[in-house]
Parts: C-alpha cells; structure tokens; sequence
C-alpha cells in the first residue's frame, strides 16, 4: 500500500497503532493495549464498537444473505425512520458512502436547475467528488483575496474544475452575498455544512445561516446539506438545529452504525430528479446500495438514539467542552473550545476564530498537535493528531472525560 495505508486520514507518523477489537468506548490494539476512543472512526459510531443489539441486527441479517439484486424490506424501515425524523427530507435514497452521497446532490441539483457551477465553503471537507474537494485546505500562498477565495483544485482534478466551483468565506456575509448575486444564473447548488470541521468546527455567527438561506431562495439556488458528519449533533440533525431549510441533505456515517453508507435526501420537488419513471433521470446505480447488512446496522443505531439518549450524550458532551475550558483557564493557557453536541474541538490561541484563514498558523497542520496525539497515546486516549478534536459515544460517562481532561493537562504541561 503506498505510504503504507489505504485511507489517509488513518496515517500516524512513524506508523498507527493497529486495531484488533473494539467493545463500547474503547479499542484493544495488536498488542493487548486499551484505548479510550474519542474517534469513533470519525464520528460514525455514536453507540460505541460492537453494540450488543447492532451486532445482534448484523448477524441475524448475514445469515440471511447479504446482498441481493432486489431491494429488501429493511431499506424501506430506515427510509421511513429518516423521512419521519427530519421535517424537509421528503424522500431519500441510498448509497455508500458520505462522498457518493454529496456527488449525486450535487448531480441532482444540476440537473433540477439547468446550471453547472457550485459553491462550497473555503477549508470545508465535502469528500472525495472533484467539485466538492476544491480549496478543502489550500495553503496561504495560493489563498488569494479574503473577500473572494481562490478556487484551488486537489491533484489529480482538472484545473477547468476550478472554473465551476465558486469559493465563499465562512462567517463573511456580504462577501457571500455578492458572490452568490454576481454567479446567480450560473449556480445550480451551495454545499454548506452547518459546523465545518475542516474550518475547525468555529460557528457560524448569528443570522450567517439563514441569510444563506435567504440568498440561496432568492436566486433558485439549491441548498444542500451536509449532514454527513453533523447528523449526529441532535436528533433532527444539524439544520433544524440552526433553524434553517435546506433543499437537499446528504447523511451518512451513523445512519449506517458502523457500515458503509452514505444517503442523498430532501424535497420530493428536487429529489424528483432520480425518479426513473419521470422526465429528468439523474442515473443513480450501486451495487451495494442499501444493502441490508448496512441497513438493519443503521436501524438499530437510529433507534437507540432517541431524544433521550440524544439529549443526555449533548449534555455528556457540554460537560466535556466545559471541562477543556476550565483545564485552559486554570493552566492560562490561551485556547478556545468549540464543537456542539457531542463533540469538541480545541484550538490552542487566543485570536478571533472566524473562518478557515483565521486557523492560520495553529492549524490542523501544526505539529502541536500532532505530538498531543502521540502523548494521549501513550495515556490510553484516541484522539485526531489535526487538532484537539474528538466525539462522544453513548458508552461514555463524566468518568472517561474527567480521565481525559486530566491526561491533556499532563500532556500539555510535558510538550512545553
Ligand atoms: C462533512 C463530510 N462530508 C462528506 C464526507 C465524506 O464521507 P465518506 O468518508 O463516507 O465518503 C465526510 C467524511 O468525513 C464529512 O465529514
């Protein structure tokens, strides 16, 4: 495998640890070793590794056969619990991954609006799709103006891409607002995530979101969703959290539990577009689509994360944000924590967090952080080496998070 994987944002300098086992929040490694996860592979596990009744599910399913060329009963289950959960998503379909699942947004949206170009968030993470990878992390020699971002694209992806994809300033209001006006007639979507990661999870400021909407609306441009990753901020999802609309979602990671998976969703109005019986057919194949191992995997764990069990990690979660701020004031050391829900993101500075360019400097680059993921290793914490960033599961309690705080603090002390 070159550089001795086969997904990057596994690899470890001088090398991972590797992973045998898992069993609710914690992972045994190739050599017996026990970590406290605060990954959950990116996210995606919010009841933890090997949930009894998500296991139960699987193996029940696998014995029955794995994958059909039919549809089966479960993905009409799981339709129904995502349409009834989320007020604007109508209809859904799914694929298998996060990234197929903003490609055919994407698709779906140009088809629905005759336009070709797309705009997207400078620094935010979208998946692989050529279009939605563009400026994902640009670095500052190729930034170009703050008010209208250059459009960088990742190697391998044409530059003509670049020409079709229109980058906004996270935070930055009128500046969107004039380059959404001035693309009008040639934007066919915005690809928005309510808390970027990529932009170090910093907020968005009050009114930037709806103005979004507004100017979106204004001009029939379709809004899409990214809920890949902040589907699990609460039990609506991201958007009805923030108070807005979208036209288009894209979910994957813990509708899945565990297993590969990705859903494209939203109004019956757009989503018409994949309808093979009508006029307009974005075409939408997968041999693994809704396949019912991944599917009675996400059942389960949509079904245990009721507003209760939503309700009380969010509550797990303010506590852990609360204790990383009482660790930075106590220790003066200059810092600030953001994150929503049940996940926390610490970014070691003192100056104004705006948008992507303001995480200059102390960025998910920095070795920083790098050398705190390494230390929290050796204490038996998984976090990202990009960032003092990790999530919660529902196995989780004050203990794991106090025991974390507490291994930061030393870890911190010891790098200075
Ligand atoms: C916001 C967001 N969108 C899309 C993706 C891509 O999802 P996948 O890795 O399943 O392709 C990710 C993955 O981390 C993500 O965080």
């Amino acid at each position: 495998m070159p550089g001795g994987n086969t997904r990057h944002s596994v690899a470890l300098a001088p090398y991972p640890v590797y992973a045998r086992s898992g069993s609710g929040c914690r992972i045994t490694d190739v050599e017996g070793e026990e970590r406290v996860d605060f990954l959950n592979n990116y996210t995606s596990l919010i009841l933890g590794h090997a949930h009894p009744q998500v296991t139960e599910a699987v193996q029940r399913r696998a014995a029955l056969g794995t994958a059909f060329t039919m549809p089966t009963p479960e993905e009409v289950e799981l339709a129904e619990l995502l349409t009834s959960r989320v007020a604007y998503v109508e209809q859904i379909r799914f694929c298998n991954s996060g990234s197929e699942a903003v490609m055919l947004a994407i698709k779906a949206a140009r088809a629905f609006t005759g336009r070709t170009k797309i705009a997207k968030f400078e620094g935010a993470y979208h998946g692989l799709y050529d279009y939605a990878e563009v400026s994902e992390g640009p670095t500052p020699d190729a930034w170009g103006e703050a008010d209208a971002p250059a459009s960088i694209t990742e190697p391998g992806t044409p530059e003509s891409v670049a020409r079709d994809v229109i980058v906004l300033p996270w935070n930055r209001s009128e500046a969107c607002r004039k380059l959404l006006e001035g693309n009008k007639d040639d934007l066919a979507a915005l690809v928005m995530d309510p808390m970027p990661l990529g932009i170090g999870m910093i907020a968005p400021g009050p009114g930037f979101l709806p103005r979004l909407r507004e100017e979106t609306a204004r001009y029939g441009i379709v809004l899409i969703a990214d809920e890949v990753l902040n589907f699990r901020l609460a039990y609506h999802g991201a958007c009805h959290a923030h108070g807005i609309t979208p036209d288009l979602a894209t979910f994957g990671k813990i509708i899945g539990g565990g297993f590969p998976v990705g859903a494209v969703a939203g109004s019956r109005r757009v989503m018409s577009v994949f309808d093979h019986t009508g006029a307009l057919k974005v075409h939408h194949g997968g041999t693994f689509n809704a396949n019912p191992v991944t599917i009675v995997a996400g059942l389960e764990t949509m079904r245990n994360m009721t507003r209760e069990a939503f309700d009380r990690l969010n509550r797990l979660g303010e506590y852990a944000r609360d204790r990383l701020r009482r660790l930075f004031r106590d220790t003066g050391r200059p810092a600030q924590v953001c994150g929503a829900g049940s996940m926390f993101l610490a970014h070691l500075t003192a100056e104004d967090l705006i948008d992507f360019r303001s995480l200059r400097g102390f960025s998910r680059t920095s070795p920083v952080y790098g050398g705190l993921c390494h230390k929290l290793l050796e204490y038996g914490f998984i976090l990202s080496p990009r960032g003092i960033f990790g999530c919660l599961s529902t196995p989780m309690s004050e203990a794991e998070l106090d025991a974390l705080v507490e291994a930061l603090g030393r870890a911190l002390s010891e790098l200075d």
